[in-house]
């Protein structure tokens, strides 16, 4: 279709990588116009979790429509709002022990890191706020101000400010605790870094190249946040709503945020809807200072209510998450040694898992071959060199097994190296918790 050459903006992205015009969806494939099938590996970005045109949501969601509920509330009250926040409190944050306040921002996670940052920034009088090296958080200013990537920062037009950059997990190599800098710089006077209001990280980095911090990292960095009178920040937009297992991707980690940001899959089928969660002592907000005109997206409470109910009201999708994880890691494992020649690595956590192929070119070339065989997958990370994994969770064995197949035939293709592999390793179907 010529359209879009003509007149959409130069500013595109996956429709460059993936030239087809969509039309169709349904929860783990994309359909052209031609009617060609894809696996979605893609799964807008992560805001697909429960796949394309969820049936159970898509019922509520005509029902509303059809009973006129309300589309469009500003902040006003309405029956969906307050049945999603009633849902939210009794499944997701008191089975937890979670108490928090919930903002309803503007439907971007850009908007809800926004939020984070002012809040934080307000509340303690600061207006430095930590962040890390990869770290992605949105491209609006301040959120921009977060996000390492320099693709995206250049864009920006003004100096970025308020922030200071942080050695992520790993970052100076294995076996380096970063926070243990980070504890220095703040205790000392003279390290030239300003007391900051907060610290904002993602446990595991999707666009920064699915880097997974270790819980103990993680745990000393809420450690040096308190010992300091720092605020934590857990961006949760993209790891958050059961990509890492669990519905917020810090469950397991045992750490406490002072507030938290969702968005992508919070609201189930796919709909612009975005939270900060906070501890209540921080909300100290007047009336409409954060504001947006569509903060009441009521079509994303109804799919959002039914996500929870569907999927959270008890622990079997995550059980479930946590199979397919196990599957993907032991597949990646043996990608990685049989074609990687000791180069490739594999991370991640969940179903947020990466093929590091080192090169951007090789990655990208895996990524191209897949797509001609009918698989919709991106790459992560500063030189675009991680093949990332992140199909809807509620992806069938099958189609799992599926796509993995062909990007391990892309990479046979790409790399025309193949290392022979001990048969019990080869034989992983026989082992694996997956029956595709
Ligand atoms: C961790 C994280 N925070 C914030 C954002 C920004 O979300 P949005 O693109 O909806 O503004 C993203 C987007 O990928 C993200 O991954």
């Amino acid at each position: 279709m010529k359209i879009f050459d003509e007149i959409e903006s130069e500013v595109q992205s996956y429709a460059r990588v993936f030239p087809r015009v969509f039309n169709r969806a349904k929860g783990e494939f994309l359909f052209d116009e031609e009617g060609r099938q894809y696996l979605d590996f893609l799964a807008g970005a992560g805001t697909l979790n429960y796949g394309h045109n969820n049936p159970l949501f898509k019922e509520k969601l005509l029902d509303y429509i059809n009973n006129d509920g309300i589309t469009h509330g500003l902040d006003l009250h309405t029956k969906a709002k307050g049945e999603l926040l009633e849902t939210f409190n009794e499944k997701i944050l008191k089975p937890r022990n979670m108490e928090y306040v919930v903002q309803f921002t503007g439907p971007t996670g850009t908007n809800a890191v926004e939020a984070a940052m002012k809040i934080a920034r307000n509340v303690t009088g600061q207006q430095n706020i930590v962040t890390f090296t990869n770290g992605f958080h949105g491209v609006s200013l301040g959120s921009l101000a977060a996000t390492g990537n320099a693709h995206h920062r250049n864009a920006a037009g003004v100096s970025l400010s308020g922030t200071h950059r942080m050695p992520y997990d790993g970052y100076l190599g294995e076996g380096i605790d970063t926070t243990v800098y980070l504890d220095k710089v703040l205790t000392d006077s003279s390290s030239g870094i300003n007391s900051p209001a907060a610290v904002i990280v993602e446990t595991v980095q999707g666009e920064g190249g699915i880097n997974a911090a270790s819980f103990d990292w993680l745990k000393n960095l809420q450690t040096v946040c308190r010992k300091h009178g720092v605020l934590l920040i857990v961006d949760d937009v993209q790891a958050g709503c059961g990509r890492t297992g669990t519905y917020f991707s810090f469950e397991e980690v045992g750490i406490e945020p002072d507030i938290i940001t969702l968005s992508k899959s919070l609201g189930g089928y796919g709909l612009p809807f975005a939270v900060v969660l906070m501890k209540p002592e921080l909300d100290q907000w007047k009336p409409g200072e954060h504001n947006g005109t569509f903060r009441g997206n009521n079509f994303a409470f109804v799919t959002a209510k039914a996500a929870i109910d569907h999927y959270w009201s008890d622990g079997t999708f995550s059980k479930e998450i946590k199979r397919k994880a196990c599957y993907i890691s032991q597949r990646l494992e043996i990608i990685a040694k049989k074609y990687g020649e000791g180069n490739f690595t594999t991370r991640g956590r969940g179903m947020f898992q990466g093929l590091n192929c080192v090169s951007g070119e090789l990655a990208g070339a895996i990524t191209k071959s897949s797509f001609q065989k009918g698989l919709i997958i991106e790459t992560s990370g500063a030189d675009d060199h991680v093949v990332k994994f992140l199909c809807p969770l509620i992806i069938s064995d099958e189609n799992l097994k599926k796509g993995i197949d062909i990007v391990e035939q892309s990479i046979k293709e790409v790399c025309a190296k193949e290392k022979n592999i001990p048969e019990e390793i080869n034989f992983f179907d026989r082992f694996c918790v997956v029956n595709a």
